[in-house]
């Protein structure tokens, strides 16, 4: 079972996730992109860092691809071959959310290209759907507690945001994809989780 949890900024994927692996147990899993396999970590500090090197958005998107691709081959497939529940902290969904309709690359490119260099679908995704203005404000506050040094899809503006929101819930809307407004509290969002996960048979115990 393959569960990849999709949102924008600040929408609190990585609180959720956890949750639902401590649910899980020692079947879980828990992972994220870009990064997942040391090669991608490495690539994850070149595309994220705020003073790092400025990519042509085809650049960008053939380096998340080539993350995706190592951690597909290197992790991903390794444990559902080993009967775990995958958990990972984005996927496909944020590539063609972020470098599709953010950066305005074709969504028909970006998906032929994962068809032919990495293949794997998600069982299921969550998205936890977060009005940017909101989400932001999150992610900004742990960026200045010094939290984060990752702030360079943070720091293109409410417009570019808005645009990744419309498309994660354009896709929901057309893959298995559960959508839980993770506008409200944290305790509220992390219960609507679990309880997804729960109703869902592929992932119960
Ligand atoms: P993440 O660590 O999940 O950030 P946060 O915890 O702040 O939500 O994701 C890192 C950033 O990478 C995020 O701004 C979205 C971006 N991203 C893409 O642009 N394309 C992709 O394919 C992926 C996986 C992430």
């Amino acid at each position: 079972m393959f569960i990849v949890f999709e949102g924008g900024e600040g929408a609190g994927k990585t609180t959720a996730m956890n949750a639902v692996a401590d649910a899980l147990g020692a079947r879980a899993m828990v992972t994220r992109e870009p990064g997942g396999t040391p090669e991608g970590l490495a690539l994850r500090g070149l595309l994220l860092a705020e003073d790092g090197p400025d990519w042509d958005p085809m650049a960008e998107l053939l380096l998340m691809v080539a993350a995706r691709v190592q951690h597909v081959a290197r992790v991903i497939r390794p444990a559902l071959a080993a009967g775990r529940v995958v958990l990972c902290d984005r996927y496909l969904a944020s590539t063609l959310a972020y470098q599709g309709a953010g950066r305005g690359l074709p969504e028909d490119f970006i998906m032929n290209l994962h068809n032919a260099a990495v293949g794997l679908m998600p069982d299921l995704t969550v998205l936890l759907d977060v009005d940017p203005r909101t989400g932001l404000m999150r992610s900004g506050r742990r960026l200045a507690a010094g939290a984060l040094h990752e702030g360079r899809f943070e720091a293109l503006g409410l417009k570019f945001h808005e645009r990744v929101r419309a498309s994660f819930l354009m896709q929901a809307a057309a893959t298995r994809t559960v959508v839980i407004d993770a506008n409200s509290d944290e305790m509220q969002v992390r219960r609507a989780v679990l309880e997804t996960i729960r109703d869902n048979p592929g992932a119960r115990g």
